[in-house]
């Protein structure tokens, strides 16, 4: 008998021939790097929980998005790690903010990598949630544990500056992730009334409440306090409810909507991809990075076949883009790989 899907899986051992038929091409313009960003010079801190992935002041910061940028990555998503914190996360828009200052290095330094960043307060405010409280914080600290209540309206008001802070500076995208409702609105509408019709919006919208971002937590040093982020983030069983998410964010004017974590949520990503024509991208969050590192460095599973068959897999799911902590590791896997 001849069987003829066995028969090109066996001519596959000519690589031409598996590259002929092959469905999903990872490429590293899918890839995007993200990147923590600290006050300071000549500084380069290790997160104790992402081996391998280092905060870093504007000067090393410079030379990361060059490196990136040589192994033609095309974006870096920037996170602020601010020496002051308040209730409000007042810091967040402050023109000389840490994450201000470091677009405004990155475009004059290496302009053409886009900057993406990321639009949120959890590592700008004392409590580390990532909208302003209710009523008085310190009340709700003790009253409220765990049924903490944001103020939705009042940090609209302010994710809309902090966007127009990251414009003036120079960024190229914003990426709202508070998951506050109508945040893609407020944030396009700021941006409009201000000039800055080209700043696109990537919406974190359909992120979810989930335990893969433990790792970054430490990263950003924005653990809540108090309470969880349950009330504003999604539940991980729901996936129409992912739909209306980014509907919704579509309506309100996302040029790149999200889905967050990946590995868990291929589902989503596939949903979504089905359903909308925008521009997909899936965040590979920090958790989903910390589980393979450490057993690779262990010596127990083999890294780079381990990451190029997830990354493949996220796209095959749908995302036109992927935000991964292995994006220069990836970078260079492709190359050499022709994978
Ligand atoms: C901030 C934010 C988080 C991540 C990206 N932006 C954490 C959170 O919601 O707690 C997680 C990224 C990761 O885990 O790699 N809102």
């Amino acid at each position: 008998m001849s069987y003829p899907l066995s028969r090109l899986r066996r001519l596959r051992k000519s690589s031409g021939l598996r590259r002929m038929i092959r469905e999903t091409y990872l490429s590293v313009n899918d890839l995007i790097m993200p990147c923590f960003v600290m006050p300071g010079r000549r500084i380069r801190r290790p997160i104790k929980s992402m081996p391998g992935v280092i905060k870093l002041s504007i000067d090393n910061l410079i030379r990361e998005a060059r490196e990136a940028s040589t192994l033609s990555i095309p974006a870096v998503l920037l996170f602020g790690v601010p020496r002051e914190k308040d209730e409000k996360g007042t810091e967040a828009y402050s023109e000389k903010g840490i994450v201000q200052q470091a677009i405004r290095n990155i475009k004059k330094e290496v302009p053409d990598i886009v900057v993406i960043t990321d639009v949120c307060l959890c590592s700008y405010t004392s409590h580390g949630h990532c909208g302003v409280l209710e009523g008085n914080p310190s009340q709700a600290a003790g009253h409220r544990y765990k049924d903490i209540r944001i103020d939705n309206d009042r940090t609209l008001e302010i994710l809309a500056k902090v966007a127009l802070s990251h414009a003036k500076a120079g960024a190229d995208i914003v990426a709202p992730s508070a998951m506050m409702d109508g945040q893609v609105k407020a944030i396009r509408e700021t941006l409009d009334k201000n000039n800055f019709n080209d700043v696109a919006v990537m919406s974190y919208s359909a992120k979810y409440a989930s335990a893969f971002y433990g790792p970054f937590r430490e990263a950003a040093d924005s653990t809540p306090q108090f309470g969880d982020r349950k009330t504003y983030q999604m539940d991980p069983a729901n996936v129409e409810e992912a739909i209306r998410e980014v509907k919704a964010d579509i309506e309100e004017g996302a040029d790149i909507v999200m889905v967050k974590p990946a590995l868990a949520y291929l589902d989503v990503i596939y949903r979504v991809k089905r359903k909308f024509s925008c521009p997909v991208a899936a965040y590979n969050v920090s958790g989903e990075y910390s589980m393979i590192k450490v057993a690779s460095q262990k010596g127990w599973i083999n890294e780079k076949g381990i990451i190029l068959e997830i990354l493949t897999g996220i796209k095959r799911a749908g995302a036109d883009m992927i935000i991964t902590y292995y994006a220069k590791e990836a970078a260079e896997w492709i190359q050499e790989t022709r994978y």
